[in-house]
Formats: structure tokens, C-alpha cells, sequence
């Protein structure tokens, strides 16, 4: 750092800088201390605070998710208290009822998760709560129920499998040959290439923009780069203890808080130019996506930039994660893979080509598989409100005012109370009767929340995944390099595999 050119030099200066970080560290550790005393118990000793702690649930479980899974199940009234943590989780469905509708104006998201996400999402509609949520989310699901935008966001998704992610997979098949025996291609991993597919197709159809992130061949556009840089620098801040500690490293601009700060500029520079562009262009873009359907109704370009970037966040690296476990699972199942194969055969004849809408919402079976893939691991693992007002939860809890409420959707598809005794066994039939799809209530499935806020995308996230997972399974057989492969997650808002899924890939007999 050069002192010389900070324009208060001199003793003086440094007597200013003296006293503002003395005043700065002095009311950090004061906020710190309230913060700590109003809604933390660092001093418990109780057995799951003192596990938590030592992190000695690593002894037995692969995941933070799997010990809280378990204490969940163990727990009469399916409910737990992390008190070092200030958290309350839950995996009872009355009670996941009680916080997303019944009660939903007590459980906002919360100004501690709004600060977490604010400087990425701004005022987007997965960062606000009151009449600005209420705004975006009616102008959303007015666009993303209409049946232009729908066929629209269709085409996307078909025109990606067809000239990418297909060709793409043509290209690094493993092939048997008396020399070179079969050979998995080193290092494609599963869940980076669904990551690609996932964000050019939310990129398309949020912006009208392609950044051509499937072809392998091409480095990861700078935009990919900066928005995965964001979206896992600003994750990262949710998992200190203490938010003082970002919040300290944003003011001195260093560290992580630098990295963020310089892909959200990244980010931004980006999002204005695509949005001073298409004002320039105004009605004569003709467009489908998002943002030409955003820009008539919000004339402030910074409010319109997060209300796409929110899109961005919620549909990239859920679909990605719901696509990576579901091929896993098929991969696991080789029973469900032949029905699936069956179902698309008697569908679609014998046809090469990518299925057509029609036949995709026909396919009952595929969809049970898909529910029942997100059922035992959902995209998004838990997720977190936070009490206005003291309350009572339907099992007994009491919830004080200010206190994070944690619902669970990954230990709630692990329940036997939930789903009987075979709660682990991967079954699609269970979601179908005489063969047809049958919704279970969604607050014992809440893997896209419910309620007032359930997910915007999950039509199209559900379509997404059907059509490129069946058009891989028609034409490969996908298996991990290592056959004893089981998940373990990387932290983040998002389930994400923490060293991806290295899988061999072979063409099946006849294709
Ligand atoms: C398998 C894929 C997906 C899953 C599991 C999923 C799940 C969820 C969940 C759990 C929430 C609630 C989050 C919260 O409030 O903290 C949510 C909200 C949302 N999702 Fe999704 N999502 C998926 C895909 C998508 C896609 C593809 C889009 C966009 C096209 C999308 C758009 C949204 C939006 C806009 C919200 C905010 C709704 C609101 O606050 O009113 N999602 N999603």
C-alpha cells in the first residue's frame, strides 16, 4: 500500500487513521459481543453443541447434512437446537407448513440474509421481502406462466442438448480397442459439465445472452468466472460465525471481501452493457427472454440488473445439482434406467432426435425419478428464515423473536416417519399410481420450498431436467470412475459435489 498518496499524510493523517481504526475495531468487538449474547450461546456444552464444535460428527458421517439428518430422525418431535449457532432445524412437515404459509409473514428471509446476499442480488426477488418481493414475484410468475416464454425457454433448453451437450459427450465416449483399452477420458467431470449447460441455459433465457460455456473447448467466459466467483465468495460469508468478520474485510476492502467486490464489478459492467444495448434497441429486439420482457415495466437499469441476476442465482447451480444427482442415482439403479428407456421408447418411437415438449410432460415415469433423485438429494440442502416476532411451533418449539428457523428438506427424504420404512431406498414408484405421476404434499417435499414463495422456476427446472437427462440416457451408459463413489459436499448455498463426479462414459449397444 502506498501511504504517500493517501491524501491525508503527514502526522495529522496518521493520527486520523489511528483513531478511525481504533474506533472501527472497538465498536466491531462491542457489536460483536451484543450479537453474541442476544442470539449465540458460545459457551454450550451440551453433547450435539460440543459435537458440532469439535466437528467430531466427522468420526461418523460424510456430510454436516447426514449428523444433522440423523439428529433429526432421533429427535421425538423432529426438531433440533444448534444453541451455539443460535439455530433452530426442523424436519417436521407441520411445522415446515407453519413457517412457509400458515405464519409466512413471521418468517421473512431477514436482514442477515439480505446483507449475505446483498451486494451480489441487490433488490432482486431472492433478497427482498414486503411490497418489493410481492412486486417481483407477481410480474415473475406472470412472464414465466406465460406459454410464449415457456415454448421459448423449451428451445433453449432442446437447442443446447442437441448442438452441444450431446456432441460434447460424442466427443470423450470411452472406446474399446485391443491397443487402447477402454480408457475413462481424464478428468470429465459430470457435475462441471451440467454446471456449463445449466448456465448457458439460465443466461439465455434471463438475458438473451449465450456465453457459450459448453464448449469445452473455449475457456470459461469471464462472466461465468466472475458470477462463479460471486455467488461462492458471498456463500462463504454465511458460514462465519460472526458477520462482523466479513463485514470488517468489505470495509478494509480485503481478502475474499477484494475477490467479491472485484467480480461483482465484473458482473455489473456486464449486466449494464446487455441492458443499455437492448434500450437502445427497445421494442425491435422482439426478444423472449427475461429482460425483454422486464424492461418495459422497470425503468431503474440498476433495479432491473438484479432482478436478473436473482434468476441467474436460482436457476444455475440448482439445475446443475439436481441433474448431477439424478444421473448418479440412474447410474445406481439399473432397473429405473431400462424403465426410463422404455418409457421414452414407447413415447417417441426410435427416434434420435431430442423429445418435443408434449412428449417430455408424458413421460410419468422420468418425472417420479426426477421428484424422487431431489427427494434424497436436493439441490438446495436447508434453508433458513428468521423469526420477527416470538412464536410457538405446531410441535411445542418456542421460537424467540430475531432467531433463525431452519427447515430441511435433505433430512425431511431421509425420514421414515415422513416416507416409511424404505425412506432410503431410491423408488420412483412411490410417486406414481397406476403409472401416472401422484404430487405428495409439499410441505413434506419441500425441496422448492411452498407456500407463498415456492420456487418460480420449478416448472422449467423439471423440464430442463428430463429432457437432458433422458436424451443421455437413450444414448450412453454414464457410471463413476470409482464404483463405491458417494456424495460429499463441498459447502455453499447450494449442494455441490466437493470434488465433482468423475464418470466413463460409453455409447450403448446400437446407438
Ligand atoms: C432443480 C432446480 C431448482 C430447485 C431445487 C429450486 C429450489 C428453490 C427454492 C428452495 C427456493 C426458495 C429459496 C429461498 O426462498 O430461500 C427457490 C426460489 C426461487 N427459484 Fe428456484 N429452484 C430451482 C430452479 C429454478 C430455476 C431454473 C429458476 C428460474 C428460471 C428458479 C427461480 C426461482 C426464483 C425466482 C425463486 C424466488 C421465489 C421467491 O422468492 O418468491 N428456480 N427455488
Amino acid at each position: 500500500m502506498e501511504f504517500e498518496s493517501f491524501p491525508w499524510s503527514g502526522p495529522l493523517g496518521t493520527m486520523l487513521y489511528f483513531v478511525f481504526f481504533s474506533f472501527t475495531a472497538v465498536f466491531s468487538i462491542f457489536s460483536l459481543l451484543i450479537f453474541i449474547l442476544r442470539h449465540l450461546q458460545p459457551w454450550c456444552t451440551c453433547d450435539t453443541c460440543h459435537t458440532y464444535l469439535t466437528a467430531g460428527w466427522r468420526s461418523h458421517f460424510d456430510n454436516l447434512s447426514d449428523w444433522y439428518a440423523h439428529l433429526l430422525r432421533h429427535s421425538p418431535t423432529g426438531t433440533i437446537h444448534i444453541h451455539v449457532l443460535g439455530n433452530i432445524i426442523t424436519a417436521n412437515p407441520d411445522n415446515v407448513h407453519h413457517i412457509l404459509k400458515s405464519r409466512f409473514h413471521n418468517y421473512p428471509k431477514g436482514k442477515q440474509f439480505s446483507a449475505i446476499l446483498g451486494d451480489l442480488l441487490g433488490r432482486g426477488i431472492f433478497n427482498s421481502d414486503g411490497d418489493r418481493w410481492m412486486f417481483q414475484r407477481k410480474m415473475a410468475s406472470l412472464e414465466l406462466g406465460s406459454v410464449s416464454v415457456r415454448s421459448c425457454a423449451f428451445e433453449i433448453v432442446s437447442s443446447e442438448i442437441r448442438t452441444r451437450l450431446l456432441p460434447l459427450f460424442d466427443s470423450v465416449i470411452a472406446r474399446p480397442s485391443s491397443e487402447d483399452p477402454v480408457k475413462p477420458h481424464p478428468g470429465f467431470d459430470l457435475q462441471d459439465v451440467f454446471r456449463r449447460f445449466s448456465f448457458d441455459t439460465i443466461c439465455r433465457f434471463s438475458f438473451g445472452l449465450d456465453p457459450g460455456c459448453l464448449k469445452l473447448s473455449l475457456p470459461m467466459s469471464e462472466f461465468a468466472v466472475a458470477f462463479d466467483a460471486a455467488s461462492r465468495l458471498s456463500a462463504q460469508r454465511a458460514l462465519t460465525r460472526a458477520s462482523l468478520v466479513w463485514k470488517l474485510k468489505r470495509l478494509l476492502n480485503i481478502g475474499s471481501e477484494k475477490k467479491l467486490s472485484e467480480a461483482i464489478k465484473m458482473i455489473n459492467t456486464l449486466a449494464e452493457e446487455v441492458i443499455r444495448q437492448r434500450r437502445e434497441m427497445g421494442s425491435s429486439s422482439n426478444k423472449n427472454d427475461l429482460l425483454s420482457r422486464f424492461i418495459d415495466s422497470i425503468h431503474d437499469d440498476r433495479f432491473l440488473r438484479d432482478v436478473i441476476v436473482s434468476f441467474l442465482l436460482a436457476g444455475r447451480d440448482t439445475v446443475a445439482s439436481g441433474l448431477t444427482g439424478l444421473l448418479w442415482f440412474i447410474s445406481q439403479n439399473p432397473k429405473v434406467e431400462e424403465a426410463i428407456r422404455e418409457e421414452a421408447d414407447r413415447v417417441m418411437g426410435q427416434t434420435d432426435d431430442v423429445a418435443t415438449f408434449e412428449q417430455i410432460r408424458s413421460m410419468h415415469y422420468l418425472h417420479a425419478t426426477v421428484y424422487e433423485s431431489m427427494r434424497l438429494l436436493p439441490p438446495i440442502q436447508f434453508d433458513s428464515k428468521f423469526a420477527l416476532e416470538d412464536d410457538i411451533l405446531p410441535d411445542g418449539t418456542f421460537i424467540k423473536g430475531g432467531t433463525r428457523v431452519t427447515y430441511h428438506p435433505y433430512a425431511m427424504g431421509r425420514m421414515e416417519r415422513i416416507w416409511g420404512n424404505d425412506a432410503l431406498k431410491f423408488r420412483p414408484e412411490r410417486w406414481l399410481k397406476d403409472g401416472v405421476f401422484s404430487p405428495q404434499n409439499p410441505y413434506k417435499y419441500p425441496v422448492f420450498q411452498a407456500g407463498p414463495r415456492v420456487c418460480l422456476g420449478k416448472e422449467l427446472a423439471i423440464v430442463e431436467m428430463k429432457a437432458a437427462a433422458l436424451a443421455l440416457v437413450r444414448k450412453y451408459s454414464i457410471l463413476p470412475v470409482d464404483p463405491s463413489w458417494k456424495p460429499q459436499f463441498a459447502p455453499g448455498l447450494t449442494a455441490t459435489l466437493r470434488d465433482g463426479l468423475p464418470v466413463i462414459i460409453t455409447p450403448r449397444r446400437g446407438c
